[in-house]
């Protein structure tokens, strides 16, 4: 699959992982983490420089982000030297980021392994690392050298994982695909599902096609992707990044975020009931206590990159499978969400 962007145009390509580790060049720098590396080390090139970083949220920091920059200094790495990422979208996001402003930018290979960076995380060019303050908050647009999607790597992914990457494909559903939605109402998917690999395929064609029209999120077309983010991110920032995954908090985040278009009387009546229904066949989280934290959680939503100043701001659900930014969201509703959801 060809994605093209405004400084050319980058393959993902879908195969087998060790005709992705093939075509590493010899000595590649390779990012990954603790427990990618034990499963999956030993199909890593020979020879290749490896830095493995301790496995979770909390590694998406400025103190990892500094220590792998030094780690690339001491590998002598140039402008022109590989970095490939093997892993979810902790590392993918970190070592991207750490490619894309290592001496202005160097080559970078992303090769995702949980479900939720095949799906999102490693497609889009969308790097950063985590800030106290805030999720995401430092980071950039940066584009690969290619993607490789390894559908076999799901068969080592625990089943927590495996779920936390059906939030955001159950988010697909409900922002752009009304039939995968309806699927996702009617059966549940697992790891061995033998239409696993298309449904993949299906998303990451989903997202490109977002992407490509709004690159650098300044249309509002990309901003739909965000649904269930605005109160996911708020969860995993007040929760101090770990407890809760990303995934689990956008599940939770998109019940609020339907019941908030719900309030507003903005979209088509049921599509709340619908977003829940995908969730819940899909195993996904109800609710969490942490919800109760209500005023924390509107402190960090009204430092959300989308809000503008005159209200809260949401990707909302129209109907199943249309989705709009919307801007003005008043706190007297939010705050009903957050506290009945
Ligand atoms: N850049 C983007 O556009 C974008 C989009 C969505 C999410 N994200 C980010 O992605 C991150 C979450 O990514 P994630 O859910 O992949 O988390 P993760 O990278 O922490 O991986 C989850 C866990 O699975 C393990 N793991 C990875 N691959 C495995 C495999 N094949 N077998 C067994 N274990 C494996 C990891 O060691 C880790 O413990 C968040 O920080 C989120 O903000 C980024
Ligand atoms: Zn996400």
């Amino acid at each position: 699959m060809q994605i093209k962007h405004s400084r050319g145009s980058y393959e993902i390509r879908f195969r087998d992982f060790d005709e992705a580790m093939a075509e590493l060049p010899p000595g590649c720098l390779i990012v990954t983490d603790d427990h990618v590396l034990e499963l999956w080390g030993h199909r890593f090139p020979l020879g290749s420089r490896v830095h493995s970083l301790p496995p979770g949220e909390a590694s998406k920091s400025l103190s990892e982000y500094q220590i792998l920059i030094e780690w690339m200094i001491q590998r002598e790495a140039r402008r022109g030297t590989m970095l490939a990422v093997i892993g979810g979208g902790v590392v993918g996001d970190l070592a991207g980021f750490a490619a894309a402003t290592y001496m202005r930018g160097i080559p970078l290979v992303q090769i995702p392994t949980t479900l939720l960076a095949q799906v999102d995380a490693s497609v889009g060019g969308k790097v950063g690392i985590d800030l106290p303050e805030g999720k995401n908050l430092l980071g950039c647009f940066y584009q690969p050298l290619r993607v490789e999607i390894c559908a076999e790597t799901m068969g080592t992914l625990p089943l927590r994982h495996f779920k936390n990457g059906m939030a955001e494909v159950v988010k697909y559903g409900v922002i752009l695909d009304p039939a995968l939605l309806g699927r996702l109402s009617e059966e549940e998917l697992t790891p061995d599902h033998p239409d696993l690999r298309e449904i993949i395929r299906e998303c990451v064609r989903l997202k490109a096609d977002v992407v490509a029209e709004d690159e650098f999120e300044t249309t509002g077309k990309r901003a739909i992707l965000n649904f269930g983010h605005t109160v996911g991110h708020a969860l995993e920032t007040v929760t101090g990044y770990g407890p809760i995954l990303h995934g689990e908090a956008v599940c939770v985040g998109m019940r609020v975020e339907a019941k908030i278009a719900e309030l507003i009387g903005h979209g088509a009546a049921g599509t709340l009931a619908t977003v829940e229904e995908a969730l819940s066949r899909q195993g996904l989280p109800a609710s969490t206590p942490e919800l109760g934290r209500t005023d924390e959680l509107l402190a960090v939503m009204r430092r959300d990159k989308k809000a503008t100043g005159s209200g809260y701001a949401f990707a909302l659900p129209v109907r199943a499978g249309e989705c709009k930014l919307v801007t003005d969201v008043p706190e007297s509703a939010v705050k009903e969400a957050l506290q009945t959801s």
